[in-house]
């Protein structure tokens, strides 16, 4: 077991550079199940998330392997279509599994996810999703089987935007008998870019990037390799640490466009952006403003950044509301940050931060991904010495955080720890 143990007040500057979207990849991987043979992904994420992945792929009888940052994945020998508790808990991603293996082997058995840190995340439009395309379900002993000889078209609007449900439902469709139409279907970058692959790997897509995607099923797809896209919660991650503690920071390697709704809130905090090809500098505020946000399915401000904007409010010059509208309980990093001497009252999905002159070090625990950034983040501006624990979960979505904090002036580093 690790923490972090963080010196605060360091002033950031320099180049920080971005590494592959680990949600994009998520997606990228189970796709490749959809066609037996070699594929190359370039721009991938070295996660514990990936890892998850790579274990539960091979599981299923395939072969991965990661070369700095192009992953090989050979699916040539695929031959066991059941997705166990074991790697499922560990990461809900897992289900992507789901459509691809019922498109390609008639059969999939995908452990149920069960809770999640910030409360309920149901399947239930993943598994309409699979039911409308014609394949017949059932739900045994914690695990859904799902079964289909050939799946066929349909139509599905989904009552809800979900990231995860559209990108199954599409990789189920793409060898579906016939046309599927996905009414209300995820914006998200990840989702354009699992769509791009499936479509160099010969499915036909259209309406990527809108509300409306349509697929018209092909017999069959062959392998093709992709380059991944630049994460975007992790680009924004450290133009929050910026914006906090910095500093002029250049973000390099992200996608400016796909941060826009960032971009504009970090602006009306008061930082100044220079915003370019596949880069972001920002000069930190010398007051941080206090800025409300509201998060929103994409292009509206991420509930993956939720978190990281509390810690920044934290030491905003005045008063803010954070509503989170996707996770209406993923508030788990609220009672450390207040540990650390911030000001905040949650009441249902909302939270009301009141700026405060200091951050204080302490002991703190993160509880998930997101959440154990933002105790990072607040670890950077606080007096003294921030230790944060269990930072497992930082790892599971963030490559070499320590180095990458460390070559821009922050004094972080991982010691090992028994505490738990
Ligand atoms: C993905 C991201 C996660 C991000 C989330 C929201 C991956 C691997 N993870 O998660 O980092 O926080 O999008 O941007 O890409 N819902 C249902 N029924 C379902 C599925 C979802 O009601 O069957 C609801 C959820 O409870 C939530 C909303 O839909 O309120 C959006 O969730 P969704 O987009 O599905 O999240 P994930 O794909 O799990």
């Amino acid at each position: 077991m690790y923490k972090f143990v963080i010196n605060g007040g360091r002033k950031l500057a320099g180049e920080v550079v971005v590494s592959g979207a680990k949600n994009a990849s998520l997606a990228l991987m189970p796709a490749s199940l959809l066609a037996p043979g070699v594929y190359s992904i370039s721009n991938t994420p070295d996660l514990m998330d990936v890892s998850t992945m790579s274990k539960l792929m091979e599981t299923l009888g395939a072969r991965v392997t990661l070369a700095g940052t192009t992953q090989t994945i050979d699916t040539t020998r695929v031959k066991n279509f059941e997705a166990p508790y074991e790697l499922v808990k560990k990461m809900r991603a897992s289900i992507y599994v789901l459509g691809p293996l019922v498109a390609r082997y008639g059969y999939a058995k995908v452990s149920l996810p069960g809770g999640c840190a910030w409360g309920p995340r149901p399947v239930n439009l993943h598994i309409e999703g699979m039911e409308k395309l014609g394949a017949e379900i059932s739900l045994d002993s914690g695990y859904i089987v799902a079964r289909a000889k050939k799946l066929r078209g349909g139509k599905i609007n989904f009552d809800v935007s979900s990231v995860g449900a559209t990108g199954n439902v599409m990789m189920a469709a793409v060898l579906a008998e016939g046309t599927t139409e996905i009414g209300n279907a995820a914006l998200e970058p990840e989702i354009v870019a699992l769509g791009e692959f499936l479509k160099k790997m010969g499915a036909k897509i259209e309406g990527l990037g809108t509300p409306t995607i349509t697929v018209e099923g092909v017999s069959e797809l062959h392998p093709h390799d992709f380059e991944n896209i630049p994460d975007r919660i992790e680009a924004g991650t450290f133009l929050v640490a910026g914006a906090l503690a910095g500093g002029t920071v250049n973000v390099a390697n992200c996608e400016p466009r796909h941060l826009s709704a960032l971009l504009s809130k970090l602006e009306e905090a008061g930082a100044r952006l220079e915003i370019g090809n596949r880069f972001v500098k920002l000069e930190a505020p010398e007051k941080i403003l206090p800025v409300d946000v509201s998060t929103a399915p994409y292009p509206g401000f991420p509930t993956d950044m939720q978190a990281q904007w509390i810690a920044l409010m934290a030491r905003s010059t005045g008063s803010s509301v954070v509503a989170d509208n996707i996770y209406f309980d993923r508030f788990k990093h609220v009672p450390e940050l207040i540990r650390l001497g911030a000001d905040i009252e949650v009441k249902e999905n909302i939270a009301f931060v009141k700026g405060v002159g200091a951050l204080k070090g302490a002991k703190v625990m993160s509880t998930d991904l997101r959440a154990s950034a933002s105790l990072v983040l607040a670890g950077l501006v606080a007096e003294g010495t921030t230790e944060v624990l269990r930072v497992y979960h930082m790892d599971r979505g963030y490559e070499h955080i320590e180095t990458k904090l460390g070559g821009i002036g922050a004094d972080i580093r991982r010691v090992q720890s028994e505490e738990f």
